[in-house]
């Protein structure tokens, strides 16, 4: 019992101090010339399904839940969020080169139909991110479109 209120007791000591390593949650200022829905025109229907299931990870518009402000959870959702607008940031779509564009909206097509995108993990606490079937084939129809218009 003793060996047991021990070790309690520094992992409390060790959770306490843990909070105090700061993980940056400010967001960029958004720039509406280069951000995704901005200069798509993207239809609101739309618009609200990519930024309510993609825009936490891939924008520089990332609103973080209570539970990322705990660590260790907080450094788990700051990784997350660092490595999904590292491969794909919708806030500075202006700015990416044609064939980044091409193969990032394939991207978004395959792992939107085979649903891993968003993160299954993400989706559990976020009703509207736990996209339907048919709110799939809408996203997939919307990026398809800009696929074939080639103006991506
Ligand atoms: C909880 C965070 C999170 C959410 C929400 C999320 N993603 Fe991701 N996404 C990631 C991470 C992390 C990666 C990089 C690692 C990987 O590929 O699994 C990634 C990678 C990607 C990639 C690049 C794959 C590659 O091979 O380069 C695409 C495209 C993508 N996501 C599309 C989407 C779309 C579309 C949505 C919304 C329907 C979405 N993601 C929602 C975290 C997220």
């Amino acid at each position: 019992m003793k060996t047991f209120k021990r070790i309690l007791f520094w992992f409390l000591i060790g959770f306490a101090l843990i909070q105090f390593i700061p993980t940056d949650k400010v967001n960029k200022p958004v720039d509406h010339q280069v951000n995704f829905i901005d200069i798509k025109r993207t239809p609101q229907k739309i618009s609200q399904l990519i930024k309510g299931a993609c825009y936490d990870c891939h924008s520089d518009e990332t609103v973080y839940p209570d539970y990322a402000y705990v660590a260790p959870v907080s450094w788990s959702v700051k990784s997350h969020v660092n490595e999904g607008r590292e491969h794909l940031n919708f806030s500075v779509w202006g700015k990416y080169n044609e064939d980044l564009k091409k193969s990032m909206l394939e991207k978004a097509v395959q792992t939107i139909q085979n649903k891993t995108m968003p993160m299954p993990g993400y989706v559990v606490y976020h009703k509207e991110a736990n996209l339907s079937e048919a709110e799939r084939v809408l996203l997939v129809q919307y990026f398809e479109t800009i696929l074939k218009s080639k103006t991506y």
